[in-house]
């Protein structure tokens, strides 16, 4: 399964498989990703495996859909997206992202962002996406601000960290009629 909206991103999404688990290890175990997020760090191989094999349970119960964002110059995956907590009843997800290191400040969040925006309000037919960043991530709320999320609120303490700190999140949506 391949996300495209286009054919003009210099990315893609995909869903894991079980043979990316060495590469996932590799961009995953990184120090300034489990500092904003909920990816644990160290990021031992054993890690990705589960990763990927919830992944795949996940999509299968329809609560979560996760891609690998993967630079089409050269096939590398490049970070990790996903639509979380998926309520079809409400019609309403939340998403989250990391990139690897070096492939941040180039862009790729925002193509990957609109890849995944509509993917879940076309293809999932959501009706509300919730997006949110730790208070002190400014590269993510620039990302989030950017494709249009709505400010609605500070979380305190919303999620515990994979550096196991707990942080406040400024929490946002998006709505399908706002979505362009
Ligand atoms: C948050 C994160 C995903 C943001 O990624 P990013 O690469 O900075 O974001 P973008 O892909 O939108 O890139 C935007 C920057 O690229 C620059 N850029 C360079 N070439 C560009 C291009 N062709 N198109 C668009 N922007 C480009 C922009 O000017 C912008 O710079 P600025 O932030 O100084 O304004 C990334 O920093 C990350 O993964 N951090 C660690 C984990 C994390 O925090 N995850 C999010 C948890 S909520």
């Amino acid at each position: 399964m391949i996300v495209k909206k286009v054919g003009e991103e210099r990315i893609l999404l995909r869903f894991w498989k079980l043979s990316d688990a060495k590469e996932l290890q590799k961009l995953a175990n990184d120090e300034s990703i489990a500092k904003y997020t909920t990816v644990p760090f160290p990021y031992k191989e054993k890690d990705a495996l589960e990763f990927i094999g919830r992944a795949e349970s996940n999509l299968k119960e329809n609560v979560e859909h996760c891609f690998a964002i993967v630079d089409r110059k050269n096939d590398a995956i490049i970070g990790s997206t996903s639509i979380l907590r998926i309520d079809s009843r409400n019609k309403k997800a939340e998403i989250g992202y990391w990139l690897g290191k070096d492939f941040r400040k180039q862009g790729f969040m925002q193509e990957a962002l609109q890849l995944l925006l509509d993917y879940g309000f076309e293809k999932l037919d959501l009706n509300r996406i919730g997006i949110s960043c730790a208070t002190g991530n400014k590269d993510s709320r620039k990302v989030i601000e950017k494709a249009g999320g709505k400010f609605e609120g500070i979380e305190r303490d919303g999620n515990i960290s994979g550096l196991g700190q707990a942080y406040d999140l400024r929490n946002y949506s998006i709505l399908k009629k706002e979505f362009k």
